[in-house]
Parts: structure tokens; C-alpha cells; sequence
């Protein structure tokens, strides 16, 4: 058996085209803020203009160097709460280690936290579905590849191998409020496979360059990799082994073009929605009022 490939980047680009229909009036303007020359996340920065282009969202890059003090960074993000040009906003992860990144995100308006990272996006997500309001990106792409595949979540064995807040906490929380068995598995869990072998739907998210092995998957499940790992010789792979899990499993999301393309697809859909909100609250702008002091 060969796997079914779950496509993020046909996924991602309809959603693109989704909110294009809804950006039209609508002048949303997203701000990256970006500390430090991380390859990675220059990369990944590059993605998000790029389809915020093609989803009709400005974007502006704000770049500090790594040497920037946390305070500084924090300056940057009040100006940007208080800026009506703005409409959402993210700092992109990780920043150099003299910062706090907790701190940094209690700063962020819940209102522009395109992000979903405040704990006030995040208490919402945890209650229930019907208060996700702006979700964390890579989890709201993970569930959304699941719907459009129609992976039945209810009542199903779900498996998350890691426990960062980013990814395995709140996919396992949205998880679980879409009624699957939750377990969470991490650094310290004993007998990893023991616990990934039971998945219907294996969720992997460590940094772990080929940890999962199609020894330790159940046959006919839907394995969702998050990694995206360079090795040495410079081939980009997930943290599951792809040649061997995907001769056992139903569904699996390849690397690159699973879920990377997702987690950009989401974060856009939330930038339209805080946008939309904002202009309810606040009145429309014209594109050259929201550009002005970034020229
Ligand atoms: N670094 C890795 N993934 C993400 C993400 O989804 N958002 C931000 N801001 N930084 C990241």
C-alpha cells in the first residue's frame, strides 16, 4: 500500500484564493517583526509575503539585529497595537536567547495576534471549538488538512509527539474539543512507540530528523509531519521517516509541502478575520493610508 499525499500547497493556494475575495475591500496589512539573521526563518518569512501578495495582504517587514534589546522589540510591538494601519501583526520565532519570548507575546494586542500565540487566543481555543476565534496557525492548518481529506477526528486515536505551545499543546487541545482520545508524548515519554503504534492519527511535531519509523506506525493511519529538518547533506526532510511510514499509513502530508504551506494559509486567514473585525470596529482606510509610514 502506498499512501494517499495530503497536498498543503494546493490547499494553501485555494485558501489564498478564498481570501483574496475577502481582501478586496478590505486593505489588511500584516507586520513581521523578525530579530536576528535565523536562515530559517528568513525563509519562512519569504513565504508568508509571498502569499500574502497573492492573497492581496501588505505586508511589511521590520527587521531588528540580533543584538536589539527585548525592550526595543517591545517598543516596536506598542507602536504597532496602537497603529491603525496595522491590522495583525507576529514576531517571528525564535529570537536570539537574551529575550523572553513570553514577555514578548503578553505584549502583542490580542486583537492583532495574527499569530494565535496570547493566552487570551489560546484560552479560547482551549474552551471549545465554537470559541476558536484567531487559532494558532500550524494547528488550525493541521485540522483544516484533516477536514478537506475528510479524516473523521471524532472518537479516533490521536497521538502528538511533542509538547511545544506553538504546535503539540494546542493540536492537542483542538484535538480533543473535536473529540478524539488525546494522548501527548514528549522528550520524556517512555516507549514512544508503544504509544504512536495505537494512532489513528499520528500528529509529529519534535525537530527530530526521521524519528518515526513505519515500525512504529499503525497500519492505515494519518500521519501529519511537522518537521522540517535540514540534514547535513542538505536534503530537507520531516521528522518522519518518509520512505518507510508511507508504505504502511493511509494519508501522509509530505515535507516540504504538507504542512509548512498550511501554517502560512492560516495565519493569512487570520489575518483577513482580525482585519474584518477591525474594520467593524474602527471604519475602512484607504491602502495609501495604511502604507504611509512604511514607505
Ligand atoms: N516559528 C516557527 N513557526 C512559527 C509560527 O507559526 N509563527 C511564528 N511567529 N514563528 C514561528
Amino acid at each position: 500500500m502506498t499512501a494517499v499525499l495530503l497536498d498543503g500547497k494546493a490547499l494553501s493556494e485555494k485558501i489564498v484564493q478564498e481570501c483574496k475575495k475577502e481582501t478586496k475591500d478590505l486593505n489588511p496589512t500584516l507586520a513581521v517583526i523578525i530579530v536576528g539573521d535565523n536562515p530559517a526563518s528568513a525563509v519562512y518569512v519569504r513565504n508568508k509575503e509571498r502569499l500574502c501578495e497573492k492573497a492581496g495582504i501588505q505586508s511589511v517587514k521590520i527587521p531588528f539585529s540580533k543584538e536589539a534589546t527585548q525592550e526595543e522589540v517591545i517598543h516596536k510591538i506598542e507602536e504597532l497595537n496602537n497603529d491603525p494601519a496595522i491590522t495583525g501583526f507576529i514576531v517571528q520565532l525564535p529570537v536570539p536567547d537574551h529575550m523572553y519570548v513570553p514577555d514578548i507575546i503578553r505584549a502583542i494586542d490580542p486583537k492583532k495576534d495574527v499569530d494565535g500565540f496570547h493566552a487570551y487566543n489560546l484560552g479560547k481555543m482551549f474552551l471549545s471549538t465554537e470559541f476558536e476565534d484567531l487559532p494558532p496557525a500550524t494547528p488550525a492548518g493541521i485540522i483544516r488538512i484533516l477536514e478537506e481529506y475528510n479524516i473523521d477526528i471524532e472518537g479516533k486515536e490521536a497521538v502528538v509527539v511533542g509538547h511545544s505551545n506553538i504546535v503539540g499543546k494546542p493540536i492537542s487541545t483542538m484535538l480533543l474539543n473535536r473529540n478524539a482520545t488525546v494522548t501527548t508524548c514528549h522528550i520524556y515519554t517512555q516507549d514512544l512507540a508503544s504509544h504512536t503504534a495505537r494512532a489513528d492519527i499520528l500528529v509529529v511535531a519534535t525537530g527530530v530528523p526521521n524519528l518515526i519509523t513505519g515500525d512504529m506506525v499503525k497500519k492505515g493511519a494519518t500521519v501529519i509531519d511537522v518537521g522540517i529538518n535540514r540534514l547535513e547533506n542538505g536534503k530537507l526532510v520531516g521528522d518522519v521517516h518518509f520512505e518507510s511510514v508511507s508504505k504502511k499509513v493511509g494519508h501522509i502530508t509530505p515535507v516540504p509541502g504538507g504542512v509548512g504551506p498550511m501554517t502560512v494559509a492560516s495565519l493569512i486567514k487570520n489575518t483577513v478575520h482580525a482585519a474584518q473585525r477591525q474594520i467593524m470596529e474602527h471604519g475602512t482606510q484607504s491602502k495609501e493610508q495604511a502604507l504611509k509610514k512604511y514607505e
